[in-house]
C-alpha cells in the first residue's frame, strides 16, 4: 500500500486559518497562489541547464545588476499570477523601479513585496537560489494600493516566507504562529510537510559572511569576525565558514542547523552606504521568519529589523541575523561592548 503522504503546505494553511475565526480566507487564497507560482519557477529552474533560459538578458535592474533571464521569468510569473489573484491591492518587486499595480476589479486586502529570484548569480552555476515574499495588509481605502501600503514597518507583516530551489525545493513560510517547512514532491506536485515548527538552534554552527571585504571592514566587524575564529571551547573548534552567496540557501542552512549571516556596512560601500540587501523583500521578510523560529535579526548599530519604518521600496539595509546567541554576542561586538 503505498505510505500515506503528509499534510500539504494548502492542507497547513487551511488548519492555521481555522485558529483565527475572523479570517476571510483571502490569506490562505493569496499563500495558495504564491504556492503556484513556486511550483512554476521550480520546474522551469531544474530546467534551465536544459532549456535556453541560462544567460543574461541584456538588461539591468533598478539596483544596477545584470538581470539574468531566470530572473525575468520569475519575475513575470509572480506578477501574472499576483495581478489577477484578487487577494492585493499593490505589489512591488525587486526586479521593477515602482509599485506594481493590480487588474482593475481584482483589487484585494493585502499587498505583496517579493525578490523573485534571489542569488541570481548563481542560477548558472546550479547553486540553491529562492524566492522571498513579505505580506502586509492595506492600511489605505480606495481601490488600487499605494506606496504606502508596502512601506510598513516588518512587525506589521502578516505573513513572510520564502521557496527555496535547492537540492529540493521547499517552501518555509509563517503567519505568525511558527515557522513551518513544506518539501515539494515532484512526483505528485505538491508541497508536504517535512519540517513542522522549525526552531533555529541558538548556538550558531555556523558563521556566513563574504570575507573578501575584510580589507574594507569596520574595527567592529573585523573584532567579531576573528572572535568567531576563536576556538569555541564549548566545541573545541572554532565555527564553520559557509557562504554560498544567496542569501536564501545561507539563511536556510543556519535556520536549520544554527548559525548566523552578516552582510554590514564597510569602509568601500560608498555607493551603498546601507550595505547590499534590501529591506522590504529580503531582510524584512527573513526577519520574521527567525523571530518566529526563535532567532534575532538586527542592524550592525542594534537596531531591531522589525522595527525599521521602511522609506523607499528598494532602501538597503545592514543585516546580522541567525542563532539568538550568536547575535546577542554579535551585537555586543557593534555596539563596542566587547572586542
Ligand atoms: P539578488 O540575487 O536577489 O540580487 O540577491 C543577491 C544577494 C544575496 O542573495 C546574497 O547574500 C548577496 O547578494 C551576495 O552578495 P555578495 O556577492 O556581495 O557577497
Ligand atoms: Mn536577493
Ligand atoms: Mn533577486
Amino acid at each position: 500500500m503505498a505510505k500515506r503522504k503528509g499534510i500539504t503546505v494548502s492542507r497547513q494553511i487551511m488548519d492555521s486559518q481555522m485558529l483565527h475565526p475572523e479570517a476571510t480566507g483571502e490569506l490562505t487564497g493569496l499563500l495558495n497562489e504564491l504556492i503556484v507560482a513556486g511550483k512554476i519557477i521550480s520546474a522551469e529552474v531544474n530546467m534551465a541547464g536544459l532549456a535556453d533560459i541560462l544567460g543574461q538578458s541584456g538588461k539591468t535592474n533598478i539596483q544596477g545588476e545584470e538581470v539574468q533571464k531566470l530572473d525575468v521569468f520569475a519575475n513575470k510569473t509572480i506578477k501574472r499570477r499576483m495581478e489577477q489573484c484578487g487577494y492585493l491591492c499593490v505589489m512591488a518587486s525587486e526586479e521593477e523601479d515602482g509599485i506594481i499595480p493590480v487588474l482593475d476589479g481584482y483589487e484585494g486586502k493585502y499587498t505583496v513585496a517579493f525578490d523573485p529570484l534571489d542569488g541570481s548569480s548563481n542560477i548558472d552555476v546550479n547553486v540553491s537560489i529562492g524566492t522571498i515574499f513579505s505580506i502586509h495588509q492595506r492600511i489605505s481605502s480606495g481601490k488600487q494600493g499605494t506606496e504606502k501600503d508596502l512601506l510598513q514597518p516588518g512587525s506589521r507583516q502578516v505573513a513572510a516566507g520564502y521557496i527555496i530551489y535547492g537540492s529540493s525545493t521547499m517552501m518555509v513560510y509563517t503567519t505568525g504562529d511558527g515557522v513551518h517547512g513544506f518539501t515539494l514532491d515532484p512526483s505528485v506536485g505538491e508541497f508536504f510537510l517535512s519540517h513542522p515548527d522549525i526552531k533555529i538552534p541558538q548556538t550558531a554552527k555556523y558563521y556566513s559572511v563574504n570575507e573578501s571585504y575584510t580589507n574594507y571592514w569596520h574595527d567592529s566587524t573585523r573584532a567579531y569576525i576573528d572572535y568567531l575564529k576563536e576556538i569555541d571551547p564549548a566545541t573545541g573548534r572554532p565555527l564553520s565558514l559557509r557562504y554560498i552567496g544567496s542569501l536564501v540557501a545561507d539563511f536556510h542552512r543556519n535556520l536549520i542547523k544554527g548559525g548566523i549571516f552578516l552582510y554590514v556596512r564597510d569602509k568601500k560601500s560608498t555607493d551603498k552606504p546601507e550595505g547590499k540587501l534590501r529591506l522590504l523583500y529580503e531582510a524584512a521578510p527573513l526577519a520574521m521568519v527567525v523571530e518566529q523560529a526563535g532567532g534575532r535579526a538586527i542592524t550592525d548599530d542594534g537596531r531591531r529589523i522589525l522595527d525599521i519604518e521602511p522609506v523607499d521600496l528598494h532602501q538597503r539595509v545592514p543585516l546580522i541575523i541567525g542563532s539568538k546567541e550568536q547575535v546577542d554576542i554579535a551585537e555586543s561586538f557593534f555596539l563596542g561592548k566587547k572586542g
